[in-house]
């Protein structure tokens, strides 16, 4: 049968066949009966520490080569680094991509009565959240009706910064300013999720629950991280960590669906402004889905969407401080086609080249994502091996993207390479991910550092004045340091 497959689906002749090894073959640490490779594990009397999941990886490739197969417990993994791996375990995707679930959300939501969500759910349940989500968050048309309230939001960064300033001075040190762009990127989300501002960047008009709201996010992304890269004792035992994933976890739910209940009633009473939430609303019936679903969609957006495009700015921002020369280049740009307008518009991004390059070079050197994986769903043939369903296919593109073997001076920010990126292998550096999967905010998140970071170089030349930052790894790959800045006014 599985011969039929393999002949059928990727047309393997009888003598390729017989070359196929097996999943047993695959090279990696010594597996035991049920409990897989715990016993490699720091702590339990071996050498990796799955806390530092990059290092993890680059050691596991290190010792093993390009494929390497990990099992803790049941949960069978395939590590790959090599984007023509890659390639052929997209081939597989299909209309509904099973995407290796988050196991601490799937015990919260249990616990809470929530249903599973668009990151969270697999099959026909996920194929319906997504055909729902797709034509407003996904079209980049759809997204660039959002650049109005967007450049709203960047001028009141603007504005704040300009505050700090003393008067009889041009420089202005901020130290700190990650928590900053994160209560900035709630801001961008919260337009789509709630339909409406709570003021995160504007001190005088911030709603009183915002400080506790983004603290918990980040809260709940590091705590998540910690405890799906760790041995899974909070299934049995409340850990210190599952504990405060849990306490933030409560309070964004209760706020989120306060914040959604609000809109919800004020859509009811005729409010004739389009937007996300309306349209979701509008129609959750024709996708057979209720308003709850709706509301768990909504949560969703904010989890994913603001620690992930904070971090992303935290580290465009450190490498443009790092490199005056390409911030420069960057201004120069800026000037040439925003001039000193305060308001962006479709029109710019459009010519604004050399900035997205910038994104793409940073997003490269610093994937906030860890690793992104595959659930197979059928036998596949990956390299040289016949993988059977279920294994979970880890791909390693933070470790590839920082390869010589694909970029030349793989380590050094240079964004001109992009300025060629026909020569770079597209699975190379998968930022949003890949396929019918990919992140559904990627336009929205780009849309919105484009939009920062035009604000924010147009106005100042920015300097880094911290240590350099290592890595805290949570669902986020984030820095481990604040990030203190100064600002130059130009
Ligand atoms: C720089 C910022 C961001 C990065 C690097 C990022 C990265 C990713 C990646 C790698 C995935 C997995 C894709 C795959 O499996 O192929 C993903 C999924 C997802 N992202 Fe993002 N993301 C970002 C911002 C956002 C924003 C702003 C939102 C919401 C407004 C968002 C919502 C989601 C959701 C809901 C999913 C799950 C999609 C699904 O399973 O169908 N993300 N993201």
């Amino acid at each position: 049968m599985i011969k039929q497959v393999c002949k059928t689906v990727f047309k393997v002749n009888n003598s390729t066949f017989k070359s196929l090894k097996s999943y047993k073959d695959i090279p990696g640490p010594r597996s035991m009966p049920l409990v897989g490779t715990l016993f490699s594990l720091k702590g339990f009397g071996g050498e990796y520490n799955l806390l530092e999941f990059r290092d993890f990886q680059d050691i596991l490739q290190s010792q093993y080569g390009n494929i390497v197969k990990w099992e803790l417990f049941n949960q069978k993994n395939v590590y790959l680094y090599d984007p023509e791996l890659i390639r052929q375990a997209f081939k597989t995707d299909g209309n509904t991509p099973h995407r290796s679930l988050l196991f601490p959300i799937l015990k919260l939501h249990k616990k809470l009565g929530i249903k599973s969500t668009l990151s969270n759910s697999q099959g026909e349940r996920w194929r319906k959240l997504r055909s729902l989500s797709n034509p407003c968050m996904a079209r980049p048309q759809a997204i660039l009706a959002y650049l109005p309230n967007q450049n709203q939001v960047a001028n009141e960064l603007i504005d704040l910064i300009e505050q700090k300033f003393n008067n009889d001075s041009n420089i202005l040190t901020y130290h700190k300013f990650d928590q900053i762009l994160r209560l900035l990127a709630l801001e961008y989300v919260s337009e789509i999720a709630f339909d409406r501002r709570l003021y995160c960047v504007d001190e005088k008009k911030r709603l009183a629950d915002v400080d506790q709201l983004v603290t918990s996010i980040n809260t709940f992304f590091i705590q998540a991280g910690r405890l799906l890269f760790s041995p899974p004792i909070w299934k049995y035992y409340p850990t210190k960590d599952w504990v405060e994933f849990e306490q933030a976890s409560r309070y964004i739910y209760k706020k989120t669906g306060e914040y959604i209940h609000n809109a919800y009633e004020d859509l009811k009473n005729n409010n004739t402004k389009q937007t996300i939430l309306k349209e979701f609303l509008i129609r959750k019936d024709k996708h057979g889905l209720s308003t709850d679903d709706v509301v768990g969609l909504m949560t969703d957006f904010l989890m994913a969407g603001v620690d992930t495009t904070a971090t992303a700015i935290h580290y465009l921002l450190y490498d443009l401080a790092k490199n005056p020369a390409i911030q420069n280049k960057l201004y120069n740009e800026i000037n040439q086609v925003v001039g000193n307008s305060h308001e962006v518009t479709a029109d710019h991004l459009n010519k604004l080249k050399y900035l997205k390059c910038v994104v793409k070079e940073s997003l490269r050197l610093h994937s906030s994502v860890p690793a992104n994986s595959r659930i197979l769903t059928e036998d596949t043939v990956i390299g040289d091996y016949l993988i059977p369903k279920g294994v979970v296919l880890v791909f390693c593109n933070s470790n590839i993207s920082k390869s010589e073997k694909y970029f030349k001076n793989a380590d050094s920010f240079e964004p001109d390479r992009w300025m060629h990126e026909k020569d770079i292998n597209p699975y190379a550096v998968l930022s949003f991910g890949f396929g019918a999967r990919m992140c559904i905010g990627r336009r929205i998140a780009e849309q919105e550092i484009y939009l920062t970071m035009i604000k924010l170089i147009q106005r100042y030349r920015v300097e880094y004045i911290g240590e350099k930052p290592g890595l805290k790894i949570g669902l986020v790959a984030a820095p481990d340091r604040p990030l203190d800045l100064n600002f130059h006014r130009r």
